[in-house]
């Protein structure tokens, strides 16, 4: 490992330019490469050489009904994959597993927040998918409908998903935190019939009541909702809760009474298992869809692969809410089709104390754990003490996903969590691609901190400039260059928007709305969404490189930059620095921090101005609303901050802004 930062080589007038270099590395340690999966390049020759039969032998791994005729139809921007294949989605999670003599096993280990604790089998988790399945079909629902699913991280979650899949059904699930107005449009969108949802759920000691935001969303349209299926989740802890005759069903009475024994249903390899609207941050919601067989072939593949899965000895835990495409794909289908043994958690990682997650990982023995970035800069700011409190021996690898992860934040994870010994593999994808599309192979990649690294096997991957070209170095566009098993079917109801939003801007490929960067050994740097590049006396300066040099300050936990516009600059950069927790710094910490951006990326760099703040706006998926920070940053009107984590940070920011505290 070299430990040394320099300049990167920038050129001038390119689509993004490059400046910080980032040159240390980690090959796979020894003893994991010995034993992992995918331990040399083979893999990769095979799938370059035939990405469609590639795919097909993937999907293989799965049981099929009928079997597909045809790999691939591609008719730019709509592909089908495994056309004429039949199988079944929760038969994949389940049965088969089952059937094969495992059902012994434990599918997840579900730990709420208040402190209770369930183990679920798979065969156990198969017979509730089953009562689920036909209590859904007592209320109507057949194969075809949508259902909307609004509720906790609970295990009813993932059954409810499964039974409807099971059925063929497909389901739209509405992250618990969103407001009732949110799950009202999503539902109309979506043409809803049933809804499932909980009395509430447990987020940092207080009872989230979910089931009154729904009656708000049916009260106020959301029509095509027939009846409201309610798992009890908080008892008497739900405020006054109304159940409506005739439309509302409790769980405990209407699943618990079912036979377990449910018909899985024949589904076409693209028929659609489910709607995830992307969480917009003003614009309408788009639901994306995703079909059954490439979907399944694909989150199963990348889910083995990426995290060298040992089904018999690996205990997974992503750290996500099932309500984002991470959960969806790496909570439950990929882990369950894999036959994968997971932690789920209901709750907040500060609750009781600082320390839940490593109190989790050393009770479960886990030993892989996914989770944001936004949570390590949280975990960071917050000190090594907590989980140097407890054993985190067992873990072995690592992951990170949803926005580019700082290289002095890799580092903290492979050192403080990893202890130095388990690979971390920063995975890039997005709600549209369904599944990883880049990302380290851990017992292959050398691992750069802070780099995604390479397209996996089958995927085509390239840095376009503004014209469309193919950069073999520098700052660019990221785009994909071919279809792929998981990739969306389409925005719900909008083939034209679909069209236009990911295939107009770049000819023939996919836009994925991100920067990005190749080095000199091809590897790959995500530079965060294009719609944050800034543009510096004519320099187009990522917001990612210079976040990136800031939280390499030892006192800096978390920072976001925006750029303001400048009648003489075009835009100068305004920084918001969150600092590490306990630390005293004076008025003069900004010069020091300025100087610091300067000395690893160039004066091009320097903020102008340094604002320190003990959080950052964050959307509810854990991203930095950097919208609303170039509003702060301009002193603009907000407009809707509802999809905010914690509106009150914004107002706290604004005032701290007008006083001007840090300026140049
Ligand atoms: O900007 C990229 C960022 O998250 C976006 C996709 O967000 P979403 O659909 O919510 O899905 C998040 C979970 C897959 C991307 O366009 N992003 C995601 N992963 C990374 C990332 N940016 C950099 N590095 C990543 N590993």
């Amino acid at each position: 490992m070299t430990d040394a930062t320099g300049d990167g080589g920038q050129v001038q007038g390119a689509a993004i330019e490059d400046y910080l270099a980032e040159l240390r590395t980690f090959p796979p340690p020894e003893e994991f490469a010995r034993s992992a999966l995918v331990s040399d390049r083979t893999m990769y020759e095979q799938a370059e050489a035939d990405p469609e039969e590639f795919w097909a032998a993937q999907a293989r791994a799965l049981t099929w009904f009928e079997p597909w005729d045809q790999v691939l139809d591609w008719q730019l921007p709509f592909a089908r994959w495994f056309i004429g294949g039949r199988l079944n989605v929760a038969f994949n999670c389940l049965d088969r597993h089952v059937e094969a003599g495992i059902g012994d096993k434990v599918a997840f280990y579900f730990e709420g927040e208040p402190g209770d604790r369930r183990t679920i089998t798979y065969a156990q988790l198969l017979d509730e998918v089953g009562r689920c399945a036909n209590a859904l079909r007592s209320l109507g629902i057949e194969r075809g409908d949508r259902v909307a699913i609004y509720m906790p991280m609970i295990p009813e979650l993932p059954v409810a998903m499964l039974a409807c899949a099971r059925i063929g059904a497909a389901h739209s699930v509405v992250f618990g935190g969103f407001s009732a107005d949110a799950l009202r449009d999503r539902i109309e969108d979506a043409s809803a019939r049933l809804l499932i949802t909980a009395d509430g759920g447990w987020r940092r000691g207080h009872a989230v009541e979910l089931k009154a935001n729904a009656d708000h969303a049916l009260s106020s349209g959301a029509r095509s909702i027939e009846n409201v299926l309610v798992v009890r989740r908080l008892g008497d802890a739900a405020g006054n809760l109304v159940m409506q005759e005739g439309r509302d069903h409790w769980w405990h009475e209407l699943v618990s009474g079912q036979d377990p024994h449910s018909p899985a249903e024949a589904m076409d390899a693209e028929d659609l298992l489910f709607l995830l609207y992307t969480s917009g941050t003003t614009a309408r919601p788009k639901g994306i869809m995703h079909t059954t067989g490439g979907y399944l072939t694909q989150v199963a593949f990348t889910h083995r692969t990426v995290f060298d899965l040992k089904p018999e000895t690996d205990v997974y835990w992503c750290a996500a809410d099932i309500g984002w495409v991470t959960g969806h794909s790496y909570i439950v289908y990929g882990p369950l089709a894999n036959g994968a043994t997971s932690v789920l958690y209901e709750g907040t990682p500060d609750f009781p104390g600082r320390d839940r997650w490593w109190s989790i990982i050393e009770r479960y023995g886990v030993t892989t754990l996914y989770t944001a970035p936004t949570a390590i800069r949280t975990f960071m700011k917050w000190g090594t003490e907590y989980p140097a409190a407890h054993d985190l021996s067992s873990l072995r690898m690592l992951g990170s996903v949803g926005e580019p992860i700082n290289p002095e934040a890799w580092i903290w994870y492979w050192q403080q969590i990893g202890g130095g010994r388990c690979p971390v593999v920063d995975t890039w994808w997005q709600t549209e691609t369904g599944a990883i599309m880049i990302s380290p192979l851990p017992g292959v990649t050398t691992l750069k901190p802070g780099s995604a690294t390479f397209p996996l096997p089958g995927i085509g991957a390239e840095v376009v400039d503004d014209a469309g070209r193919k950069l073999e170095r520098g700052g660019g566009y990221l785009t994909l260059t071919r279809p792929w098993p998981a990739m969306l079917r389409g925005i719900y109801g909008d083939p034209e928007r679909y069209r236009q939003t990911y295939w107009s801007r770049f000819e023939g490929r996919y836009f994925a709305g991100d920067g990005a960067k190749v080095d000199d050994d091809g590897y790959l740097w995500l530079l965060g969404r294009v719609d944050d590049v800034m543009n510096v006396s004519g320099h187009r300066v990522s917001t990612t490189e210079v976040e990136s040099a800031l939280v390499d300050h030892p006192s800096v936990a978390e920072a976001a930059v925006v750029g303001a516009n400048d009648a003489t600059t075009g835009q100068v950069i305004i920084a918001f620095v969150t600092l590490k927790l306990g630390l005293e710094v004076g008025h003069e910490h900004a010069e020091v921090l300025r100087a610091h951006v300067v000395e690893k990326i160039g004066a091009i760099a320097r903020p102008r101005v340094v604002i320190f703040t003990d959080d950052l706006p964050k959307t509810r998926s854990g991203k930095i609303m950097r919208r609303l920070l170039r509003d702060v940053a301009e002193g603009r009107d907000l407009g809707d901050t509802t999809t905010l984590a914690d509106p009150a940070v914004v107002a706290e920011l604004r005032r701290r802004a007008a006083t001007g505290s840090g300026e140049e």
